[in-house]
């Protein structure tokens, strides 16, 4: 059932825009002393090491984050810091290890925030609760982030970051992660949602698009970045975040950087950064 494992798969294109706008996010929310709750509903084991066959296999990482780090320090905003923290996670520099969602979000959070890890697959889960071990104020739930996402809304933080980040395994995961944020949004309109997706049938991008139009979600900002443009056959072409009340520099961020990234990963399909609703 449970066939989707991230570490195939971590430190491409896609975590790479991901990663860099989650970490854009969360350096701005943590600017403000109030306390936050970081909500990653699908999470996966949290720290991949990149010489391991399942790494090696795709390779997919080398025209990802391994095409990124030998440009460092000089990059677009909105990539500095999240590259700031992958580097920290190879101490010498070279690259061996690549930091997932949990591992970020672990560096981001001060004494007073809260992060709540939701991953099913038993291993990996198990590897992220190793991982989060001895961390204060961090719990690793073995149970559907989905549900979770219902269940934590609103948190007693009253600001709260969310990532839902599913692997779309199914065809009606499409839908089910609609409505699961519309119905967090409903309970939480003020919560930031960092939603990600995959290009893999434009159709399905287009039905979320009106799913968030029809829920009425104000204040979503969408960035898109596709290695090659839209095509029926099979296979990811890119991917893409719906980022519902972003900070104020996010817009400019992303717009300054996306060129700079689609050409540094040689990226030739569809690039967008730019509203879906404003407020
Ligand atoms: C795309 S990966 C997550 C990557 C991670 N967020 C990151 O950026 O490093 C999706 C993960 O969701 C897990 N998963 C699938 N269905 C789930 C569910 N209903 N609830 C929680 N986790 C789920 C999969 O096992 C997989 O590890």
């Amino acid at each position: 059932m449970l066939s989707y494992r991230h570490g195939f798969h971590a430190g491409n294109h896609a975590d790479v825009l991901k990663h860099a706008v989650c970490v854009h996010v969360g350096r701005y929310l943590t600017r403000k002393d109030a306390p936050l709750l970081f909500l990653d509903t699908h999470a996966g084991a949290g720290l991949y090491d990149l010489g391991t066959p399942e790494a090696e296999k795709t390779g997919e990482y080398r025209a990802g984050i391994g095409r990124l780090m030998p440009r460092a320090p000089n990059v677009p905003d909105l990539l500095r810091d999240y590259l700031e923290l992958v580097h920290a996670a190879n101490g010498d520099g070279m690259l061996r290890t690549y930091p997932g969602s949990p591992s970020l979000i672990m560096s981001l959070m001060r004494p007073q925030d809260r992060a709540v890890f939701h991953e099913l697959h038993p291993a990996d889960a198990a590897r992220l609760a190793a991982l989060a071990h001895g961390r204060r104020r961090v719990h690793v739930d073995r149970s559907d982030g989905l549900r979770g996402l219902n269940d934590q809304l609103p948190p007693p933080e009253r600001r709260a970051l969310c990532l839902i980040d599913p692997s779309y395994e199914i065809k009606t995961d499409y839908t089910l992660v609609a409505a699961a944020v519309a119905r967090a949004w409903k309970k939480f309109p003020g919560g930031i949602y960092l939603w990600w997706y995959p290009v893999i049938d434009r159709s399905r991008v287009l039905a979320m698009e009106a799913a968030i139009r029809a829920a009425g979600i104000r204040k979503t900002y969408k960035v898109e970045l596709c290695m090659s443009p839209d095509t029926p056959e099979r296979g990811m072409t890119g991917s893409g975040l719906f980022i519902v009340n972003p900070p104020f520099t996010l817009p400019d961020a992303a717009q300054a950087a996306l060129p700079w990234l689609a050409e540094t990963l040689g990226a030739d399909g569809p690039v967008t950064a730019g509203w879906l609703l404003p407020e």
